[in-house]
């Protein structure tokens, strides 16, 4: 078993990002600027939206936090969208989701210039990658593909089961491991909330993606000997023995599904440091005036 290593693989990343800063600031580009959107407290959505500021920071970058009252309009919240659209010295525009229930996501998504979707949310985005065109890819799936490719697993061929139909995970994900190119080239099984015999299904899985947001839901008995496993969740869960009193847990139940399988993304430490790398490769391709290569550099998004 290997571990899918998300500090080495975003380390990595994030010094090509840093060098090709460099390097287009050399030729006269700007300084990337990502603007990111958090409305209300929520504690996880501080905690992300910190760390990609941070990140900001790192790769010499520059961001702007708008922190809005969680009581603030829909309208409200789309005029500032729309004031940053018409701002030529941002770049990129990130909302954080959830928004309060008396905002409609989709509403303040679409409300993005899609030159500056670098969550790759809009159905602009959405739309290009489902046809191979270039665009932001959702930053999450861009990440996982990142990852992949760094270690050169080659999907072509595999029965890859997506746990999971979110706009921002499951079902984009399923686009990208179906699609003609490497990574991808999979036979790809969507399941959900719904899904019947989800454990005779995942059993039959070369890879799992667990993208359904239950702490420890994919356990050994759902997994084939070999398998390689993608944990996306992020789930905190109460541990005494912790000066928090909580502690971070993926959708897989690790300790006893790591032992089976081939590969397998820890959590903490996997795929959220990924979902950075892939908005700061969209952040630098927006002040770069282009998007995003459809999954990699040279790979193009043909369908064939
Ligand atoms: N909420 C959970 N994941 C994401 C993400 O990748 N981007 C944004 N904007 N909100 C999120």
């Amino acid at each position: 078993m290997q571990i899918l290593d998300g500090v080495l693989v975003s380390g990595h990343i994030k010094e090509q990002i840093k060098q090709d800063v460099t390097d287009f600031q050399a030729a006269g580009g700007k300084k990337p600027h990502l603007a990111a959107i958090l409305v209300g407290n929520n504690p996880a959505s501080e905690a992300y939206v910190g760390s990609k500021v941070k990140h900001c920071d790192e790769l010499g970058f520059d961001s702007t936090l708008l922190r809005f009252e969680k009581d603030i309009s829909e309208a409200f919240l789309i005029g500032e969208v729309e004031r940053l659209n018409s701002d030529d010295s941002i770049d990129g525009i990130l909302v954080q989701l959830p928004l309060p229930d008396h905002i409609s996501g989709d509403a303040v998504i679409n409300a993005i210039s899609p030159a500056k979707d670098v969550d790759g949310f809009h159905p602009i985005s959405l739309g290009k990658m489902l046809l191979g065109q270039p665009t932001f890819l959702p930053a999450t799936p861009y990440g996982i593909m990142l990852m992949l490719e760094y270690y050169k697993i080659d999907t072509s061929g595999m029965h890859c089961v997506i746990i999971g139909r979110s706009n921002i995970v499951g079902t984009p994900m399923t686009i990208l491991m179906s699609r003609a190119s490497n990574p991808g080239n999979a036979t790809v099984t969507m399941c959900h909330s719904k899904t019947k015999n989800l454990k005779e299904i995942t059993k039959t899985a070369d890879m799992i993606i667990a993208a359904i947001g239950r702490p420890k839901y994919v356990t050994a008995d759902m997994v084939k000997p070999g398998a390689i496993i993608i944990d996306v969740g992020i789930n905190r869960v109460d541990d005494q023995t912790k000066k928090s009193g909580s502690r971070l847990v993926g959708d897989v139940d690790f300790d006893n599904v790591a032992p089976l399988c081939s590969y397998i993304t820890p959590v903490p430490k996997g795929v959220g440091l990924m979902t950075i790398c892939g908005l700061m490769k969209n952040t630098l391709q927006a002040a770069k005036r282009s998007p995003s290569p459809a999954v990699s550099e040279g790979e193009g998004g043909v369908t064939k």
